[in-house]
Order: structure tokens, then C-alpha cells, then sequence
């Protein structure tokens, strides 16, 4: 299966000829499209609406996730329903299999990495921060312990390794992810993970356990290489 993963395509409601020019080639390249958050600015249905005029032009299967954008309106109920309608997968927390492929997928949360991560001590707030974290890791956890295929995928728009937002200001590591979320794909032995948010970050990397990780925000494919909208990964 060749899939084509992108991220953070901040759609707007001028954004049609943008997105268009973006996802026009995908169908010939690839089987599957995958997005990993941050569909819209501002979490808009009318930002939403201009995105799906465009992905309703891509006739390949779309399997996406919310990003921390499209909370932004408190209107993400309502973008899961219009994603959903039109038959765009938008996965929180549900396993998915396409073609005989898993597919676990999750928006993800901050936390930090590595032996910086947030720990749940102290006031009620940062319990409250972490446990928003450890939340989304166990609806990642859940997904991918239901797939029973043999290749499985992680789409995620929060990162979760290091590597991958390095080039990012290290005062915000925090905020772009966590490690437990790498350390639920090691322990199910994912195929490949995906996510965005880090749009000054690296494109490759790899978890503690050897899994692959792209970081498919548009702004790093783009300064991987001009006018790579998306990025193929053959599994
Ligand atoms: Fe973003
Ligand atoms: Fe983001």
C-alpha cells in the first residue's frame, strides 16, 4: 500500500486554489491519503466546508485525525460530523482497516519527551494537563490492541518522539508532544507513524523501539523539498 500523509494544511475560507494545488496529483500516486491534524485554522465548519469542496476531488480512500486547530472554535463535534458525512475516516480512537491494512489514529497531546516529560504531581491543573496525555495514549492503546493485522499504522497530529521537532525552539519541546505515545507504538510494534503540529521540525525519525516516524506538516515536506505536497511511504 502506498500511502500519501500531509499535515497541517491550515485550510482557510480563501484557501480553495491553495488546497487544490496541493492535493491535485495525489490519486495516480497513491492508494491512500492520509491526514494528521490541523485541517482548518481556526476549527471552522465554514474553513472545513472550502477543504472538503477540494477532498472530494481525491478519489483515493482519506483517513485523518483532528489537530489541535480544529478544537480551536469548539466546534470539532461538528467538523468529526461534516468529515464523517462525506466519508473522510476521522479517527479518535477507533481501529480502522483498509485493504487489509490497520489503521489507529489519534489527535495526540503535549506532555514532553523522554525523561522531560510532565509527571502527574502536584496541583490539580497539571494533573488535569497530564491526564489529558495519558488519555489520548490510551485510546491510542486501545486502537491499535483491536487491529489484528499485520501491518499497522499510526496517525497522529501531536509527535511522539524528539527527533522529529528538532529545529523547533527547545523552550516549546513540551508542547508538541510526548513520548507516551511512542512508547504505545513500540509496544504494538507499529508498521509506521505519521503526525504534523511540528512545523519547523525534522521529516524523519524513528522511536526507542526502531519505528519509523514521519513528521508530514506541510511547512517540513516543503522545505524537504519544493513542492512536495505530500509524502509517499511504500508498506
Ligand atoms: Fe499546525
Ligand atoms: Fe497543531
Amino acid at each position: 500500500m502506498r500511502i500519501a500523509a500531509t499535515a497541517d494544511l491550515h485550510c482557510g475560507v480563501n484557501d480553495r486554489d491553495r488546497i487544490r494545488e496541493r492535493l491535485g496529483s495525489v490519486n495516480g500516486e497513491a492508494d491512500v491519503l492520509v491526514l494528521a491534524g490541523d485541517l482548518t485554522n481556526f476549527g471552522q465548519p465554514a474553513e472545513l466546508d472550502v477543504l472538503i469542496s477540494q477532498l472530494l476531488r481525491v478519489r483515493i480512500p482519506i483517513i485523518s485525525v483532528l489537530g489541535n486547530h480544529d478544537f480551536e472554535s469548539g466546534q470539532h463535534q461538528e467538523l468529526l460530523r461534516m468529515l464523517r458525512e462525506v466519508g473522510i475516516k476521522t479517527l479518535d480512537g477507533e481501529p480502522y482497516v483498509r485493504d487489509g491494512v490497520g489503521f489507529a489514529g489519534v489527535k495526540g497531546f503535549c506532555g514532553g519527551f523522554d525523561r522531560h516529560e510532565l509527571t502527574a504531581f502536584g496541583e490539580p491543573e497539571i494533573k488535569a494537563f497530564v491526564q489529558a496525555g495519558v488519555q489520548e495514549s490510551l485510546h491510542l492503546e486501545r486502537a491499535l490492541s483491536l487491529l489484528q493485522t499485520e501491518k499497522r499504522v499510526v496517525v497522529l497530529h501531536y509527535a511522539p518522539i524528539c527527533d522529529t521537532i528538532t529545529g523547533e525552539p527547545k523552550e516549546i519541546a513540551p508542547f508538541l508532544g510526548n513520548s507516551r505515545l511512542s512508547d504505545v507504538c513500540d509496544r504494538f510494534e507499529a508498521t509506521v507513524v505519521f503526525h504534523g503540529h511540528a512545523h519547523h521540525g525534522k521529516p524523519v525519525g524513528k522511536t526507542r523501539g526502531g519505528v519509523p516516524v514521519y513528521n508530514v506538516a506541510q511547512p517540513v515536506l516543503l522545505q524537504e523539498k519544493p513542492g512536495q505536497f505530500y509524502r509517499v511511504v511504500d508498506i
